[in-house]
C-alpha cells in the first residue's frame, strides 16, 4: 500500500484511523475525504497539518466526479464516513439512507471504475457495525453476534448500514470486487462528538449537569477502546481475505447502568447525577460481539480496552481537553474549516 483514501477521516473513528495509520506505517501517502458534516471535526486532526503525507479534502462520498479524480492513484480505500448516530435516526432517517447506502454505492462504482478488482492489488475496507445483527435477550449470556448471525437491522441507522453490507457484498459476487467488511461493537476514546454516551454523560458531569440514562438502564453494550478498533481496522484492510466479515469485540459487556456507576465513581460523583428519561424508540437490548474469527485466522487481540483502566483515561482525555468538546458543544469548531482553508 502506497496511498490510502480514508472516507470519513474527520468524525471520531475516522480521525484516530488517520493518526494511527500515519504512526504505524510511516511510507504510507493518507488522503482523507470528509464532507465535514455536524460530526466531521477537523480540529480532530489538527497535530497533522503541515505533515507531507496527509491531504485533507473537504467533499462528499455521493459526489462521482470527485471520486473519480481522487482515485486516480490510490491503491487502498477505508471507508468509515457515515451517519452514525441512531438517536438521529429515529428523528430523520433520510441523511442516512444518502450517506450510508447511496454514498457507499457511489464510492464502489468509482472504485470499480477506477480498477479496483481481485488481483488489481488494490483493496477496499467496508466499516460497518455490530448493529446490523439486531438485538440479543439479556437472559441468554451464551448467545453472541457471529458473522453468520442474520441481519436484523432495528433502527434506520442500523438499516442503512445493514443496506450498504450488502451493496459491498454484491459488488464482490457479481465483479470479485477486493472488499472486506468489519463490523464492530460500542467504541470509546478521545474525540468522541459528545451526542454519545460516554463523552455525553463525562462532559455534562464536568459541567455538574446531570445525566439522562434512558429506559430502565439495563441495555447492554461490548465496550472497545477506539485504537483497539483502529488497529483491526488496519489488520484487515491490509492482510483480511476477499469477501469475508470481520467481527470486532471487546470481550466487555456492561449494561448502562453499571457504566454510569463507573463514570460516577471515577468522577466523584453520587446517583442522584443521574436522571432516568424515557427510553430510546426500539432500544436493542444487547449487544454481544464473538470477534474469534478475527482473533484466530489474522492474530488481533485488543490490548487498550481493559477496564477500568481505560475507562478512567478517556474520562481523564475529557477533562483535559475541555476546550476542544466546549466548542464542539458551542459549534464553534464549524468555523475551523473556513480560518484554516478559507484562503488556500
Ligand atoms: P462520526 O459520526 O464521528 O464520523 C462520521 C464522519 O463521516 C464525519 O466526519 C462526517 O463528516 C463524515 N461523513 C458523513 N457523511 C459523509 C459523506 N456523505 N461524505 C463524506 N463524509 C461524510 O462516526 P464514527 O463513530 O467515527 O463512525 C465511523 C464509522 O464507524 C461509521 O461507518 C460507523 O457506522 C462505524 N462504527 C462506529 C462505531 C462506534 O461505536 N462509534 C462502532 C462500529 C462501527
Ligand atoms: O454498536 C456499535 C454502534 O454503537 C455504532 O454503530 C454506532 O455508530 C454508535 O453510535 C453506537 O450506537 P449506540 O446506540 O449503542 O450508542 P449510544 O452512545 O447512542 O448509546 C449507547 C447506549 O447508551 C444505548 O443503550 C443508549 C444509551 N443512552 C444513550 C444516550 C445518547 C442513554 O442511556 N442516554 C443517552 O443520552
Amino acid at each position: 500500500m502506497k496511498h490510502l483514501l480514508v472516507t470519513g477521516g474527520a468524525g471520531f473513528i475516522g480521525s484516530n484511523f488517520v493518526r494511527f495509520v500515519m504512526r504505524h506505517r510511516p511510507g504510507l501517502r493518507i488522503t482523507n475525504l470528509d464532507a465535514l458534516t455536524y460530526s466531521g471535526n477537523l480540529e480532530n486532526l489538527r497535530d497533522l497539518e503541515g505533515e507531507p503525507r496527509y491531504r485533507f479534502v473537504k467533499g462528499d462520498i455521493c459526489d462521482r466526479t470527485l471520486l473519480d479524480s481522487l482515485l486516480k492513484d490510490v491503491d487502498a480505500v477505508a471507508h468509515l464516513a457515515a451517519e452514525s448516530h441512531v438517536d438521529r435516526s429515529i428523528i430523520d432517517s433520510g441523511p442516512f439512507f444518502r450517506a450510508n447506502v447511496i454514498g457507499t454505492q457511489t464510492l464502489l462504482d468509482a472504485c470499480r471504475a477506477a480498477g479496483f478488482a481481485e488481483g488489481s492489488g488494490k483493496r477496499f475496507l467496508h466499516v460497518s457495525t455490530d448493529e446490523v445483527y439486531g438485538s440479543l435477550p439479556l437472559e441468554r449470556k451464551d448467545l453472541l453476534f457471529t458473522e453468520v448471525t442474520p441481519i436484523q437491522a432495528n433502527s434506520p441507522y442500523a438499516a442503512s448500514k445493514a443496506a450498504s453490507d450488502l451493496c459491498v457484498r454484491a459488488a464482490q459476487h457479481t465483479f470479485h470486487f477486493p472488499a472486506c467488511v468489519t463490523r464492530c461493537s460500542n467504541n470509546f476514546g478521545a474525540y468522541q462528538f459528545p451526542e454519545k454516551v460516554i463523552p455525553l454523560f463525562v462532559t455534562n458531569l464536568l459541567d455538574g449537569k446531570q445525566v439522562p440514562l434512558y429506559g430502565d438502564g439495563l441495555n447492554v453494550r461490548d465496550w472497545l477502546h477506539v485504537e483497539d478498533h483502529c488497529d483491526a481496522l488496519l489488520t484487515v484492510l491490509e492482510k483480511g481475505r476477499f469477501g469475508e466479515v470481520y467481527n470486532i469485540g471487546g470481550n466487555n459487556e456492561r449494561s448502562n447502568l453499571e457504566l454510569t456507576h463507573l463514570i460516577l465513581q471515577i468522577m466523584g460523583k453520587d446517583h442522584s447525577f443521574i436522571r432516568p428519561v424515557q427510553d430510546r424508540p426500539g432500544h436493542d437490548r444487547r449487544y454481544a460481539i464473538d470477534s474469534s474469527k478475527i482473533r484466530r485466522d489474522l492474530g488481533w487481540e485488543p490490548t487498550r480496552s481493559a477496564w477500568p483502566s481505560a475507562l478512567e483515561s478517556t474520562v481523564k482525555w475529557y477533562a483535559d481537553n475541555r476546550a476542544w468538546w466546549e466548542r464542539v458543544k458551542s459549534g464553534e469548531y464549524q468555523t475551523y474549516y473556513q480560518r484554516q482553508y478559507g484562503a488556500r
